[in-house]
């Protein structure tokens, strides 16, 4: 854990806070990992995607990747701020195993399942983090609150594909 400069005493960057500080650090480093996994799951599924069917879930995955590296960027800038270091690539463990490209290119519904995993999975973890913010971390848990909404609006709209498909 690194060490803090008591230069305030409210708040999460309060020496008092150590221990929290470093609770929430080894959340947003899992959170920013599960984004940055996204983002290349969605790069590589909107490209191996075929046919008319799957174009509209291959533009909309597509255009999700600048999102989710959005929210990478905001997790790693965080991690920053409560005086931790965003982690190196070596670090990294993949684990969304719902989300490689499927053998059959035109298997649209597999690609909206393990979209409509990975979305569920992001919203469990970010609504972990915001009530462990709670009362001592409020602008970690803002930051996390406008996430967790751009989440629940990509798993709505994948809900939507799959109904459309199933
Ligand atoms: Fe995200
Ligand atoms: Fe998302």
């Amino acid at each position: 854990m690194p060490r803090t400069e008591s230069h305030v005493s409210a708040g999460i960057l309060a020496p008092a806070q150590d221990a929290k500080r470093a609770e929430l650090l080894e959340l947003l480093e899992r959170a920013y990992w599960m984004e940055m996994e996204t983002v290349m799951s969605y790069v590589a599924n909107a490209a191996a995607l075929d046919g008319i069917r799957a174009e509209e879930v291959a533009e909309a995955l597509d255009a999700d990747v600048g999102e989710e590296l959005g929210h990478a960027r905001k997790f790693a800038g965080r991690i920053k701020e409560l005086y931790g270091t965003p982690p190196g690539t070596l670090a990294f463990t993949a684990e969304q195993t719902s989300l490689q490209p499927p053998e059959d290119a035109t298997d649209v519904v597999s690609v909206i399942h393990g979209v409509i995993e990975a979305e569920a999975g992001a919203i469990e973890h970010y609504n972990r983090i915001i009530e462990a913010c709670d009362g001592v971390d409020w602008a970690t848990q803002d930051m996390v609150i406008d996430i967790l909404r751009d989440e629940e609006g990509h798993l709505r709209q994948f809900e939507r594909y799959l109904r459309e498909f199933e």
